[in-house]
């Protein structure tokens, strides 16, 4: 009998992280709503502008597909909490996915593991879309740990998150030693953590559910190896740093991951509120 595929749209991220100015964000959603809006229907595309101008951003990408997205978010109601973001604020700026977890938010900000999990369960009950970032460091996969850390890092993330809130769930996984770097894992490494990522998540849920989680690599993708990475039966796209700041690296990458489609689904990953 033949094996089922599983229905996975893949997924691509553009993390500006702390980049552009407001003209400059502008002008690069304007580029990418041309060059990326017509083939939302292969590939869920977001980006995911500084919090200082999502509103902007979100004017320019209204109702072309793709995405709004924010690199982060506080998991506390509006309150007294000087200098964070709340999800009921990012909703109102129509962000529909916010990314969780992030390395630079766990290495450079020391966020710790609880607050990540806070953050995840606070995106799930807002009805967001959570981008869950996880990835080994260098010395962590010197020393062999690269299994563990990952693992961990997705057990720990998810906790007590039943499974009716995988739907909105994508993982990325990012290798720390990757990010800026322009070292990328190989396709069969990254394949390899994907595939843990995968199997941990059917042994804490079920094999079906794990099956439909998309997993995004992010680590130094850009158009000359997004091909390659994508083609891994467990690797769903890509959360695209660097070569997401220019329209023209962004789409090659979109292009690359809507080949690597092996069944579209009618349904979006990234999840308009
Ligand atoms: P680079 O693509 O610049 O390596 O960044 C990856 C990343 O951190 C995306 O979130």
């Amino acid at each position: 009998m033949a094996s089922h595929t599983p229905v996975r749209r893949p997924v691509v991220g553009g993390n500006w992280k702390m980049n552009t100015d407001g003209r400059g964000a502008v002008a690069l959603a304007a580029e990418i709503v041309d060059r990326c809006a017509q083939k939302c229907p292969q590939t869920d595309i977001a980006i995911f502008p500084p919090f200082c101008y999502l509103e902007q951003v979100g004017q320019v990408i209204q109702g072309s597909g793709i995405k709004l997205g924010a690199q982060d978010v506080y998991p506390g109601e509006n309150g007294a909490f000087t200098g964070e973001i709340s999800t009921s604020m990012l909703k109102d700026v129509g962000v529909s996915c916010v990314l969780v977890g992030h390395s630079e938010r766990r290495h450079i900000l020391n966020e710790p593991e609880e607050l990540i999990h806070e953050k995840l369960i606070a995106v799930f009950e807002a009805g967001l879309q959570g981008v869950l970032c996880v990835g080994e460091t260098a010395d962590q996969r010197q020393y062999g740990q690269t299994e563990t850390i990952n693992r961990d890092q997705l057990v720990l993330g998810m906790a007590g998150i039943p499974q009716q809130q995988l739907e909105p769930l994508v993982i990325a996984y990012e290798p720390v030693w990757a990010i800026g770097t322009g070292k990328t894992a190989t396709p069969d490494d990254a394949q390899a953590v994907h595939e843990l990522l995968r199997s941990t998540l059917a042994s804490a849920y079920d094999k079906e559910a794990a099956a439909k989680v998309p997993i995004q690599y992010g680590g130094s993708v850009n158009s000359e190896n997004a091909a390659a990475l994508f083609s891994q039966p467990d690797i769903d796209g890509g959360l695209v740093g660097g070569a997401s700041l220019r329209s023209d690296s962004f789409s090659n990458i979109v292009d690359a991951a809507a080949l690597s489609c092996r069944e579209t689904s009618s349904e979006s990953s990234f999840q308009t509120p």
